[in-house]
């Protein structure tokens, strides 16, 4: 596996690779490795001639009472996980190499980044979306792989990837889970024993939701209710947000009849996660 940290480099091995007709998968990623990236990158593999892995913890995306100096990382492990899941290139650029000079051109996806976690972060979807917008720029793509797990954020840049005529496919895979349920995610390490158990809350509830959903439940408010109530009894988080909203635009659902996200963000004193669950509605007579 190459590691790459300079943007031009990077550029002149994809421009010989793709003279070699080369298709290319990406995986943009803030490091910090778990199997869900992993996952990612070894469906990238079996699908592309080569993968690109992107290891950039994005500053633009953090608020100024964010974790981004706290952030996990660890580029040594990081490389030898991703050269083991067969990603033929690590594109690790610096914040001079990503944002040379005072960024004043932002990418904004309306609408769909201002609930959910949007309302809780302000200009965060926007750095999501203008960081997403110049690593595809730079990678050129055929495919972008994106994890279910932050499924707002996969929302909003495929809408941004729409929106502005990117010639790339993306492709949503499924959160992967530790064996309690809690969704992977690289911010679990900051929870203490006590939390860690709690957590398993936060998946068990949107399970229960999901089968109240399917044996005829569709009361909205209801579902949300009870979500809140099996974390409020199991943990010692505070509730950021439950929501019950359409999977395509994220707008709230009152009655569930179509396909729903159910989504969640809650605050432990030492993490804030995140879960979500999509519950498929068959046609109900
Ligand atoms: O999901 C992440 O790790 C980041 O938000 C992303 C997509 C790599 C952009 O920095």
């Amino acid at each position: 596996m190459k590691i790459i940290k300079s943007i031009k480099l990077l550029r002149k091995e994809i421009a010989s690779l793709r003279k070699k007709g080369k298709t290319v998968g990406f995986i943009p990623t803030m490091g910090y490795f778990h199997e869900g990236h992993l996952s990612l990158m070894r469906q990238s593999v079996k699908e592309n001639d080569v993968s690109v892995v992107s290891l950039f913890v994005n500053p633009v995306q953090f608020g100024p009472k964010e974790d981004l100096s706290r952030y996990p990382r660890d580029m040594k492990r990081d490389a030898s996980l991703a050269a083991g899941a067969g990603v033929d290139i690590l594109f690790a650029p610096s914040v001079a190499e990503m944002y040379p000079s005072e960024l004043l051109t932002h990418v904004h996806v309306d609408a769909l980044s201002d609930g959910l976690c949007g309302a809780f972060r302000s200009g965060h979807f926007s750095g999501v979306v203008t960081v997403v917008a110049k690593l595809v720029n730079i990678v050129l793509p055929d495919v972008m792989y994106l994890g279910q797990k932050d499924a707002q954020q996969a929302v909003v840049i495929k809408k941004m990837i729409k929106d502005l005529d990117f010639a790339l496919r993306v492709k949503v895979c499924p959160t992967l889970r530790e064996p309690d349920g809690l969704a992977m995610s690289s911010r679990n390490i900051f929870l203490s024993p006590t939390e860690r158990k709690e957590a398993a809350a936060l998946s068990k509830s949107l399970r229960l939701a999901r089968q109240k959903i399917l044996k005829g439940e569709s009361d909205a408010s209801k579902i949300v209710s009870q979500i809140k109530k099996l974390i409020l009894d199991e943990t010692s988080a505070s509730i950021l947000y439950v929501v019950c909203v359409s999977v395509a635009d994220l707008k709230p659902v009152r009655r569930i009849e179509k396909d729903v996200l159910l989504a969640l963000a809650v605050k432990f004193p030492s993490a804030r996660l995140i879960d979500n669950e999509i519950v498929t509605i068959k046609k109900r007579c």
